[in-house]
């Protein structure tokens, strides 16, 4: 590793509960027509610890016939079964006895998610398994609620002849899902929830560096009562498992979460059989601190908008915009903040902070970091790695940047934030846009009229006022620009899962 690493001690990683030990000693299996099965292939993967660098379980590697197996045991649920003849109440009922039995194993999920992404167990347990508990709630509701309209028509082809004409939705299908490691249990929960509600099957394939609570869901998803099938989980690396899955003629539609690099193969991919794609990528959002902010909730709301999960967030706010008035204030009370952040293992109760995900992603964020201080750019606070054995990054602020360095431009995916001053309200819609990318921006301020006159200049799919990192099931979320391809969440993401039909009856 190229940046400088402190030598600042970090605690020690508890032992997990029995429950979750128990969890980890399961053999490496697949969840195809609902049962756990070996892989055809004989490749594993090791389930890795970040705090401690140690391998914690074994997963399967699944290969083409695996993939194979996934599709056609969704696609065998979606044309026959029970699952097409159920009704949208009955729907519904499942999606509740699944969120039901995610609250009965919550303590347990927040724990593996701790050790399998690194975050606190402690935010596990109050942001993603309540999150996916949530989400599945939701979209229960959903399965009852999917309408169609009544239209009235012109044609005129046929002298006398009237017609009835109405718009239905379908679910479209046999649905793969790829899902990151930021937030693996949610995100799961975001591809599932909507997808079976609106009635589709699913081939599940989580990151390859956190498939362990997928893994415990998909235990939930059989003891709930979903028919064999329905949905399916694969572990497995992406150009294996996941291009497959993309490149699948009996896949109907790709949902993906991950990097826009990633996001850009797939929808080249699936080109091919036109596959429905809806993508949501990386972004580098922009927080604006307009000159009459309130500075102690600026610094709050800033910090946590970068720090929060460490980084690893796709709408996280790594791009700090002050004007001239409060930017020295608000930048020694970011850094004051990031220097009060406890590091350590998520499992430990004094932790605030964990490690990264990966060693890789690790060293992808200090690399950025030297390439920010080689660019000219002066490290405020942090700009290093702690400790020795887990994949620690200490929350960095870098200032003196300009537009065109990489830290920057590109999207860091850790504790980084980039801090620039700015003089002219009007300057600032370029500033924040001046990006490939456009999934979220925060405006900081409580003139009325400024917020509302530059929320709607901001290129970006959610703009947060006053706060960052807000998302609800209810409100659409998704990118502009490099950031994505379509909306989650709420009425959108059950049009993502359904296909329109026009029928026209003569009467
Ligand atoms: P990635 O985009 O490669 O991984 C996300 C998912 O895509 C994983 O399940 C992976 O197995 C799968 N995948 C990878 N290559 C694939 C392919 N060719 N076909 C189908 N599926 C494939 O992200 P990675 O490499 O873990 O992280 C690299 C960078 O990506 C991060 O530093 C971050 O900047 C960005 N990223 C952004 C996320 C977001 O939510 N916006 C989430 C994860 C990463
Ligand atoms: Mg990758």
């Amino acid at each position: 590793m190229n940046a400088a690493s402190s030598t600042l001690s970090i605690a020690a990683q508890p032992e997990p509960s029995p429950t979750v030990a128990q969890f980890l000693r399961r053999a490496p299996r697949l969840l195809i027509g609902g049962e756990w099965v070996e892989s055809r292939s004989p490749r594993t993967l090791p389930a890795i610890d970040p705090a401690t660098g140690r391998t914690v379980a074994t997963l399967a590697d699944a290969g083409q016939a695996d993939v194979d197996r996934a599709v056609a045991a969704a696609r065998e649920a979606f044309e026959k079964g029970p699952w097409p003849d159920m009704l949208p109440a009955q729907r519904e009922a499942l999606l509740w006895r699944l969120s039901d039995l995610i609250e009965k194993h919550a303590d347990e999920l927040a724990e593996i998610e701790s050790i399998d992404n690194g975050k606190t167990k402690f935010m596990a347990s109050i942001v993603d398994v309540p999150g996916a508990r949530n989400y599945f709630r939701y979209m229960a509701g959903w399965a009852t609620k999917i309408e169609g309209s009544t239209l009235q028509t012109s044609f005129g082809g046929i002298p006398g002849a009237k017609f009835h004409t109405y718009v239905s939705r379908e679910p479209v299908g046999v649905v793969a899902q790829i899902v990151p490691w930021n937030f693996p249990l949610a995100m799961a929960a975001w591809k599932i929830g909507p997808a079976l509600a609106a009635g589709c099957t699913c081939v599940l394939k989580p990151a390859e560096q956190t498939s362990l609570s997928a893994l415990r869901l998909g235990e939930l998803i059989i003891e709930a009562g979903f028919p064999p099938g329905v949905v399916n989980i694969l572990t497995g690396l992406g150009e294996s498992a996941g291009a497959a899955l993309v490149a699948h003629p009996g896949v109907d539609k790709i949902a993906f979460t991950g990097s826009t690099e990633v996001g850009k193969i797939i929808n080249k991919a699936a080109t091919d059989t036109l596959k429905r794609v809806s993508l949501e990528l990386g972004g580098k959002s922009p927080v604006i601190v307009l000159p009459d902010a309130d500075p102690a909730a600026v610094i709050g709301g800033a910090a946590n908008a970068i720090f929060f999960n460490s980084g690893q967030v796709c709408c996280a706010g790594s791009r700090l915009f002050v004007h001239r008035k409060l930017y020295d204030r608000v930048l020694e009370g970011i850094s004051a903040a990031a220097e009060s952040l406890q590091l350590g293992p998520g499992l430990h109760p004094k932790t605030q902070l964990g490690p990264l995900v990966s060693r890789d992603q690790q060293e992808r964020v200090l690399a950025y970091i030297d390439s920010g201080r080689t660019q000219g750019a002066s490290v405020v606070t942090g700009g290093e790695s702690v400790g020795h054995e887990g994949y620690y990054v200490k929350p960095t602020v870098l200032a003196n940047v300009n537009p065109d360095m990489r830290v920057v431009r590109e999207e860091i995916f850790g504790p980084v934030l980039v801090a620039q001053r700015f003089d002219d309200l009007d300057d600032i819609a370029a500033f924040a846009n001046d990006t490939p990318y456009g999934l979220a921006a925060s405006i900081w301020s409580n003139d009325l009229k400024a917020v509302h006159r530059l929320a709607p200049k901001i290129k970006a799919g959610t703009v947060w006022v006053n706060c960052h990192n807000v998302l609800d099931p209810n409100l659409p979320f998704g990118g502009y620009k490099q950031s994505g391809i379509g909306r989650e969440h709420g009425r959108a993401a059950i049009d993502l899962y359904t296909e329109m039909k026009s029928v026209c009856i003569a009467v």
